[in-house]
């Protein structure tokens, strides 16, 4: 199906504001058109499409900046899928739970109807010809793929993601949050192929600018269009352009960073599999750790009273804890923590 045909009508018909920025881009001149105060530090408006910012992220990506999107967050992302796409009351989301809570709290805050298949024991997302015995995919508008998956951490398969995609005639999202803690490649260089897939990332998980907020997508210019045509007019800041513009001119060693990340994911995996109580410890492809212990609610608690916090999962998967890769000192702490309890 045509992009076009799957934008919602209003969306399609939407006169965008038209900002003072939009209208004149230069740096240079008398800007009296903005009703922005003359004085001070931060008193005019930031570049609405980030171009600075957005040229360095192409460059780094290997993409053209027509198929890129920023925004406050990869959370902001997903709302503006949904407001694009997904006709409230009307159209509906598939997600493959254990998964990312926001796909589910934005289609309710957007008043979409959402379908949960549950991802198989190996939590892999089911099989096409699965999914359309299950449900009326006429309906369907939108199916959110997380890979690496949080909470369990492992990537999905490229054959089965590869299926949906030439089988579903609505938009595809792969959210690759924790892409670059896995050795596998990024779907990103396959939005020339398939034009109804986007792609989203984050600075919040690898790069360390969680604090930041800003979160890319990346798709066909078409979707890229409608994302800028939905977004808030200046909804990432100059401050936070600047961060992220200084981090990715810096000379951080982030292969260096990531190589201990991943050395103690490794080595934090084999001390959890040694203490009785820890019953499995999924393989990650993120920058943590999903297990399976005897009580996760006591683990916990008694986790918390030594002021360790992880994440408690057992309501969403029985008995269930999400630990992030600390730093050594950190996951020593809580080894010891561990090793301490009955
Ligand atoms: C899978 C996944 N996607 C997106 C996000 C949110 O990312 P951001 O900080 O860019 O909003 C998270 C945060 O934990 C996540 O786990």
């Amino acid at each position: 199906m045509k992009i076009e045909n799957l934008i919602r009508e209003n969306i399609r018909d939407l006169a965008p504001y038209s900002s003072a920025r939009d209208e004149f881009s230069g740096s240079e001149g008398v800007f009296l058109d903005a009703n922005e105060n003359p004085y001070g530090e931060l008193n005019r408006y930031p570049d609405p499409y980030q171009r600075e910012l957005k040229n360095k992220i192409a460059e780094l990506k290997k993409v053209d900046t027509e198929n890129l999107f920023l925004g406050n967050g990869s959370d902001e992302v997903i709302d503006i899928i949904y407001r694009i796409f997904a006709e409230p009351q009307k159209d509906e989301v598939l997600i493959f739970p254990p998964t990312y809570g926001m796909y589910e709290v934005m289609a309710n805050i957007n008043n979409v109807g959402i379908n949960k298949i549950d991802l198989n024991k190996n939590w892999q997302i089911p099989k096409w010809q699965e999914i359309e015995k299950q449900l009326d995919t006429q309906k369907l508008k939108i199916i959110f793929i997380c890979s690496p998956n949080n909470p369990t951490g492992n990537i999905m398969s490229e054959s089965r993601i590869k299926t949906i995609l030439d089988s579903f005639d609505g938009i595809v999202v792969i959210d690759e949050a924790y892409i670059d803690f896995a050795d596998t490649k990024s779907w990103i260089h396959s939005i020339h192929q398939y034009k109804r897939l986007i792609v989203m990332q984050t600075f919040s998980k690898f790069w360390g600018m969680a604090g930041v907020r800003v979160g890319m997508a990346f798709a066909h210019k078409e979707i890229i269009h409608y994302m800028n045509k939905v977004k808030s007019p200046y909804n990432i800041s100059i401050l936070n352009q600047r961060e992220v513009l200084k981090t990715l001119n810096s000379s951080i060693q982030y292969e260096k960073q990531l190589n201990t990340l991943l050395s103690e994911r490794e080595h934090l995996q084999s001390e959890l599999q040694s203490i009785p109580f820890v019953k499995k410890v999924y393989h990650s492809d993120a920058n943590f750790l999903f297990i399976e212990v005897e009580n996760a609610n006591k683990i916990y608690h008694s986790l918390v009273k030594q002021n360790i916090i992880v994440r408690n999962r057992h309501s969403v998967v029985e008995n269930c804890l999400r630990i992030s890769i600390g730093t050594p000192k950190e996951n020593r702490q809580l080894i010891v923590a561990l090793k301490k309890m009955k």
